[in-house]
């Protein structure tokens, strides 16, 4: 019988997270932790942990499972993520300042050091996919915060895959950009007003045309690299999809 996966995901609950655990739960042999505000689903192999990734005390206490040998493979996957306010810096609220680095970045950042003292001496296949952004690399007017958090999430996991490569066990860590995606963060920029956000119409252009990735075949990607990770030589990429 082949062994167990154990597939940690935050922001479980919408987009990209929601259809990674529908798709990861189709198979018996995956158990899901899926950690968001919102219980998203019901399953025998869905386990839900309620967490506000901006309340960084209660990021800090989190416990990640103990493996027992049923299990071949542990993956954690860092996908929750927030936009925040859309606005340049003269007028954005401050308020709404922390909460979007804290998520995006610092709740990450925990939970993979966590992840990474808890299993380290595990010979089981282990990885962590931290999703970034064409922001990581592209500076957009208006995302400032949201672009710097996904840059320092992609230096984040540069800096993994190069401690980790030195280990006798070692996990590998990828940064994925997901494409421009069909989820409720393409719906809150298109809500956002043109006078905070200039390029408003390229991504209400896309949606028009259809042009925007399902977030089940951005899922069925990201779970082609989660079960060949030994096999990509490549950890920072952008997801591409056909037709
Ligand atoms: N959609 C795109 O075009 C696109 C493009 C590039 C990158 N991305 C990235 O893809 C990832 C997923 O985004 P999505 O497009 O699927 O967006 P989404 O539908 O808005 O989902 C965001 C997820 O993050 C969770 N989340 C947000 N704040 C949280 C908090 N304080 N505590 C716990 N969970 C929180 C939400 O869960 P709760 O609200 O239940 O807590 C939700 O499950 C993000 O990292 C995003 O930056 C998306």
């Amino acid at each position: 019988m082949s062994k167990k996966s154990l597939i940690i995901i935050t922001g479980c609950s919408s987009g990209i997270g929601l259809a990674l655990s529908q798709k990861l739960i189709e198979k018996e042999s995956n158990c899901v932790l899926g950690i968001a505000r919102n219980w998203p689903l019901e399953a025998e192999n869905f386990i839900f942990q309620s967490l506000d990734l901006s309340k960084i005390d209660r990021v800090k206490e989190i416990h990640f499972p103990d493996l027992d040998e049923e299990y071949g493979a542990i993956h954690l996957i860092n996908n929750a993520g927030m936009l925040g306010e859309i606005n340049t810096l003269d007028k954005i609220d401050l308020e709404s300042i922390e909460d979007v680095i804290t998520v995006n970045y610092t709740a990450a950042m925990l939970l993979s050091t966590k992840f990474i003292q808890k299993y380290q001496n595990s010979p089981v296949v282990k990885s962590i996919i931290n999703i970034s952004s064409g922001a990581a690399t592209g500076a957009y007017a208006s995302w400032a915060n949201y672009c710097a958090s996904k840059a320092a999430l992609e230096m984040l996991s540069k800096c993994i895959e190069l401690e980790q490569k030195h280990m006798e066990f070692p996990i590998r860590c990828f940064s994925i950009a997901p494409g421009v995606v069909d989820t409720k963060m393409q719906e809150h920029i298109r809500n956002s007003s043109l006078g905070n956000f200039a390029m408003k119409p390229k991504f209400e252009e896309l949606y028009e045309k259809n042009e925007l990735y399902s977030p089940v075949k951005v899922a069925e990607k990201l779970i082609q690299v989660l079960e060949n990770s030994s096999q990509y030589s490549e950890s920072i990429f952008r997801i591409q999809i056909e037709g």
